[in-house]
């Protein structure tokens, strides 16, 4: 049990990554809390059938009242919060020119603005655990000259000096905040791509898309004790897809 007594908070937990991670946190021993501006529950009951325990919260994380609205109920029902997860996300294909102030706005307000809000709302209830860990969900897509993304590029390429920042900042109240920067991954996210799915693939050394439950296992080596030195990092989990030059895709 490698996060025994932890409460965990999980953003867009409703599918995909956050989804597999939250079932995993909570097979480790967690309360986890899943927040998600979708409706639905699947994530919750696929954990309490289990018989463990999970809770779920709607929320835009991109919605200051929302998230100082989420932290509050949680306080009254936890506590304390030990790990947050910023993992909700969108992306959204627009050719730079065609790309409008309102995909801007909304894609850094989703991808970046939504990290710094949980986590400056959240911070309070970590700084009473005496301990915590956040992680910052950013993607290859920060670091590589993709097409057609240029406000969901930005806008995770934002959240990386963020994380060096929050990691210098907090490490005082012995919060630890990482990144992951996670190449192409099966799920709602990617599905759209159908056929150009094979040109992530013929751009990634190990000839396939990643799962989200490849990335939940490091997501929680980074929520654990068993990172407990690592700190302001960004952990690439991209296949081996930024280790070689022509590290981009067509379509
Ligand atoms: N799938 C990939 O290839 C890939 C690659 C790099 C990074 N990522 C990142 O991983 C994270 C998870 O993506 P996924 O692939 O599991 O996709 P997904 O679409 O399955 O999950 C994203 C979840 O975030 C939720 N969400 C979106 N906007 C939200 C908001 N404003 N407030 C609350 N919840 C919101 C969605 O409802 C959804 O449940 C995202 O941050 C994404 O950018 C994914």
């Amino acid at each position: 049990m490698m996060l025994k007594d932890k409460v965990a908070v999980i953003t867009g937990a409703a599918s995909g990554i956050g989804q597999a991670t939250a079932i995993l946190f909570a097979r480790e021993g967690a309360s986890v809390i899943c927040i998600d501006d979708k409706p639905g529950r699947e994530t919750v009951d696929l954990i309490r059938q289990e018989k463990l325990d999970a809770s779920c919260y709607h929320a835009d994380v991109a919605n200051s009242e929302q998230v100082q609205a989420v932290a509050r109920e949680c306080e009254k029902a936890f506590g304390k919060v030990d790990i947050l997860f910023n993992n909700a996300g969108r992306s959204l294909k627009q050719a730079f020119e065609a790309t409008t102030e309102e995909t801007w706005a909304e894609m850094l307000g989703i991808n970046l603005t939504g990290a710094f809000l949980c986590s400056k709302y959240f911070l309070p209830l970590m700084k009473k655990a005496g301990t915590g860990s956040i992680i910052n969900h950013a993607s290859v897509d920060a670091f590589l000259g993709n097409p057609a993304i240029a406000a969901y590029a930005a806008a995770k390429g934002g959240l990386i000096p963020l994380t060096h920042v929050m990691a210098h900042d907090l490490g005082k109240y012995n919060i630890r905040v990482n990144c992951l920067s996670t190449g192409g991954i099966r799920s709602a996210m990617t599905a759209p791509l159908g056929a150009a799915y094979q040109s992530r693939i013929s751009v990634t050394p190990l000839q396939r898309m990643g799962t989200p439950e490849e990335v939940a296992y490091v997501a929680l080596f980074l929520a654990s004790d068993w990172s407990s030195f690592v700190n302001g990092a960004n952990l690439v989990v991209d296949g081996g897809r930024t280790t070689i030059t022509q590290g981009t895709y067509r379509g």
